[in-house]
């Protein structure tokens, strides 16, 4: 029997290309000297342990970044259990982990650098194999172990991997990445095992209960063998007595303990069905018992779920990083010009720190101890007994939970106006009457989603979520920890699609460093464009993005409040809206990073010919087509649609006009520079603009009136651009018209309304003078006609009878196809 050659070569092609498809992950049981696994194979270039449990390679923790981990294998995420190098990534090209001919393990840099290194070098290593249960080894030719993983753990523990006196473990810095944190479980000196909080202000241990003594906690510190184990039935052994045992207690179920970012130790399992990780033990079930995990002057607090916030009269830091906790709006001072007085926050504690201690105390008694010690700086007051005072010389580990027995009250001077201290205190959600419901809507799920790589410290941060607690009365971030986020949404599905949101957006916008954007633009060195609110110049990002640097000039508004604004228009996603990458407000610096769009502006194109005194510079323009410039009427008609309608309905962009329309490659618009409107106007009260915005021969009549100012003030911008779209020239230019300033719009609009009055619904005959003679006839009437019924409608003087933009949007959609 004979095949036709056709199939043959098509069978053969398939085995072909089946086995090198097979073949593209490489999983090797052993690393022998002189071989390199590389960064370009990260996802395939992998050792793997002989059950398969385990697999070790770089693994990408940021854009660009990568780190030599090893991780579960067959749990649905790569779960990380070790990272040689986890403040250090390498860059996605050029890394390698190699197993030198002197027999150390090192992993370099782009540049060759040695980031990290085993202290292996000149002993008879000859190997490196990942052992079955998580164990990078190195070995000598019979076997013996040279160099272990098990001995430098990061933030996991594994199955009869021994904590000891030379070992800690040490959270990760944030949710997704796996840089160092501030959490540390360890062999204290005292020979009992601990977690402390080790941040860059305090140390403070929270594990065992600090309120009670070794032997009250069940511990000893008469055993100096400092060991302890975690076993595969999930039994925890130590040598200070510390015990407990995993609630699936029993052999075949793959465990690991780690110290999570939010300062819980856990113990998870790996359920094998879904392949994901569920909590069997924890340290603290009361997460907001862990210190350090609001800051200075930070309050925890269950909503259910823990957040951090501000007490009354402090405002947040750094909303990127709780760490950095609040700082006072006031100066404290000692001298007796500074009165004080004190505003209660119920059920809050602040641990530690205490000036003074004073078991039946009188609240009078308390406050006026308060008030003479200059250090105090609050007291808590418990209404256990007869009522004991602690006061406070600084405020931290702060937690607030409906059941604590008592209050902290916080010594604040009179001047703060403590009535409307907690009113007075600057929020991200304005009560503005119309915005407010759905700007809330956007900042809960916007902010939570952006996640930033700062690549300056290489540690990666995630922002956290807002939200508006009326407890204490200020917005505040809730931590989107991972192990609370297990505890209460795991198994249920959201996590994980909330996750993939993450992802998705957060690897799209971020926080960058002055320094970083001054290096991308070169010193700020070729300028895109000038307007009002600031200079745009181009730029090349380390990951050979190009970028538009917005360098703003008048934004008087603090960080917090920027970033948050800003962060939502980081999620704003139309096609025909310019994307924002990312930002930076360093000190007084407040920058914007765009995508940079290819084409320039439509003012560029559309006036090329004509004599326009804003159009200095036109390499590159050329006459738009009619259906180039249709697309463009209804890309951006669809763009304002989004803003006002879809997005975020208190989007009003202010100042449309074509120098503000970009256009691609595809001649395909995009709307920039919307939301800044926002930006520079804030401070005022609500959504009130406290000055005129816009460009003369745009603006809508309204902004002159004493009015509130609506969308409205956008369909008209869009109008005339409309018209102008149609005639080819300036319709916003004012011109002296006996005597009296009168703009060419007022004279076409006037014209065309006539002509349409005068016509038959059947005759467009009236359209051809009124398009661009430059197109040569080359247009299409009916679409025409649309455009310019439309624009007129748009530049209405009354706002009422201006349609909106979607249906501006749904008018051209009808005639798009009438061609
Ligand atoms: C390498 O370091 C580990 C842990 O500090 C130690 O136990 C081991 O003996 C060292 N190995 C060599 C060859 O120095
Ligand atoms: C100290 O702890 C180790 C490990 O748990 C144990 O084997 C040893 O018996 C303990 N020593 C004493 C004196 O209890
Ligand atoms: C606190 O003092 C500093 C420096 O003396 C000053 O710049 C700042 O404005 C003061 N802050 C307040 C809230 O008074
Ligand atoms: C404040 O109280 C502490 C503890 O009682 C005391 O040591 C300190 O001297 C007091 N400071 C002042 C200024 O009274
Ligand atoms: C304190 O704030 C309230 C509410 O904002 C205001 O009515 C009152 O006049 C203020 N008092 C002082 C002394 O500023």
């Amino acid at each position: 029997m004979r095949f036709p050659p056709a199939i043959v070569s098509i069978v053969f092609f398939l085995i072909l290309s089946y086995s090198s498809l097979a073949s593209s992950v490489t999983k090797k049981d052993f690393m022998y000297k002189g071989s390199s696994l590389l960064v370009e194979d990260y996802g395939s270039d992998l050792l793997t342990s002989p059950d398969e449990t385990f697999a070790c390679g770089f693994y990408q923790v940021g854009t660009n970044a990568y780190s030599f981990s090893i991780w579960f294998a067959k749990s649905a995420e790569r779960m990380v259990v070790w990272t040689a190098n986890r403040d250090h990534p390498v860059n996605g090209r050029g890394s390698r982990v190699s197993l030198r001919r002197d027999a150390t393990m090192v992993l370099t840099d782009v540049d060759g650098s040695i980031i990290w290194s085993t202290n292996t070098t000149g002993t008879m290593v000859d190997k490196a194999e990942l052992l079955n249960t998580g164990n990078l080894v190195l070995k000598d030719p019979s076997g013996n172990i040279l160099w272990q993983s098990f001995d430098s753990p990061t933030d996991t523990l594994l199955p009869s991997q021994p904590l000891t006196r030379h070992t800690k473990m040490v959270s990760a810095m944030a949710i997704g990445t796996h840089a160092s944190g501030y959490f540390t479980f360890y062999f204290d000196n005292d020979n009992v095992l601990r977690l402390t909080y080790d941040g860059p202000e305090i140390s403070s241990l929270y594990w065992p209960n600090p309120d009670f003594d070794v032997f009250t906690n069940g511990r000893t510190n008469y055993n100096s063998s400092r060991i302890a184990l975690l076993d595969d039935m999930g039994a925890f052994l130590s040598s200070d007595r510390a015990s407990f045992f995993a609630s699936d207690m029993g052999s075949g179920i793959k465990r690991r303990l780690t110290l999570d970012y939010d300062g819980n130790l856990r113990l998870y399992s790996l359920d094998e069905s879904t392949r994901s990780w569920t909590v069997t033990w924890e340290a603290l079930p009361r997460p907001c018992d862990v210190h350090g995990l609001c800051g200075r002057n930070g309050v925890c607090t269950y909503t259910p779920k823990p957040k951090c916030s501000c007490p009354p009269g402090y405002e947040i830091v750094d909303p990127s990083d709780w760490n950095k906790g609040c700082k006072p709006k006031f100066n404290r001072t000692c001298d007796q010009t500074q009165q004080y007085g004190f505003v209660e926050v119920p059920h809050t504690d602040f641990w530690g720190f205490d000036l003074d201690y004073n078991p039946s105390s009188s609240l009078e008694h308390c406050m006026k101890l308060c008030l003479e010690n200059c250090s105090c700086e609050a007291f808590v007051y418990r209404l256990t007994g007869e009522g004991t005072c602690y006061t406070k010389s600084a405020l931290f580990n702060g937690h607030s939970a409906s059941d604590f027995p008592g209050s902290a009250y916080l010594k604040l001077p009179r001047s703060l106006n403590l009535t409307s201290a907690k009113a007075a205190t600057p929020t991200l959600i304005t009560s503005d009457p119309d915005c407010g419901s759905n700007k809330a809507d956007a900042l809960i799920q916007v902010v939570g989603f952006s996640r930033m790589y700062n690549t300056n410290n290489r540690r990666t941060r995630w922002a956290y979520f807002y939200d508006f607690v009326y407890a204490i009365g200020i917005i505040e971030a809730l931590f989107l920890a991972s192990g609370w986020w297990g505890l209460y949404r795991r198994g249920d599905g959201v996590s994980k699609s909330m996750e993939d949101g993450y992802r998705a957006i957060s690897s799209q916008f971020r926080k960058f460093t002055y320094a970083e954007l001054k290096k991308a633009t070169e010193v700020f060195k070729e300028e895109l464009g000038r307007g009002g609110s600031g200079t745009v110049y181009k730029g090349v990002l380390k990951d050979d993005r190009v970028v538009a640097v917005k360098k703003l000039g008048d934004v008087i508004q603090g960080e917090e409040e920027f970033w948050a604004e800003v962060s939502m228009f980081g999620r704003v996603n139309h096609m025909n809206l310019v994307k924002m990458w990312g930002f930076c407000s360093e000190g007084t610096h407040r920058l914007l990073v765009y995508e940079y769009v290819e084409n320039e502006s439509l003012n560029k194109h559309l006036f090329s010919n004509a004599s326009d005194s804003n159009s200095n510079s036109n390499r590159g323009a050329r006459l738009l087509n009619w259906k180039e410039r249709f697309r463009i009427a209804l890309g951006t008609a669809k763009g304002l649609a989004y803003l006002h309608h879809e997005c975020l309905e208190w989007v009003i962009h202010c100042d449309v006009k074509p120098e503000n329309i970009l256009l691609d490659n595809n001649f395909e618009p995009k709307i920039a520079d919307f939301g800044l409107a926002k930006l520079s106007q804030r401070g005022g009260s609500g959504f009130q603009f406290s000055r005129i915005r816009g460009t003369k021969g745009y603006m809508a009549p309204e902004w002159f009136l004493n009015v509130p100012i609506t969308a409205k003030v956008d369909v008209y911008g869009y109008g005339v651009v409309l018209l102008e779209i149609v005639k080819g020239s300036r319709l916003s230019d004012w011109v002296m018209v006996d005597g009296e300033e009168e703009a060419d719009l007022m004279r076409f609009v006037w014209v065309g309304r006539n002509k349409i009055d005068e016509c038959d619904d059947d005759d467009d005959s009236w359209v051809e003078d009124m398009v661009d003679p430059e197109l040569k006839g080359q247009f299409n009437k009916q679409q025409a006609a649309k455009m310019i019924e439309i624009g007129i409608s748009c530049v209405e003087e009354d706002r009422s009878k201006r349609p909106t933009m979607d249906e501006v949007v749904q008018a051209l959609l009808q005639c798009e196809c009438e061609d």
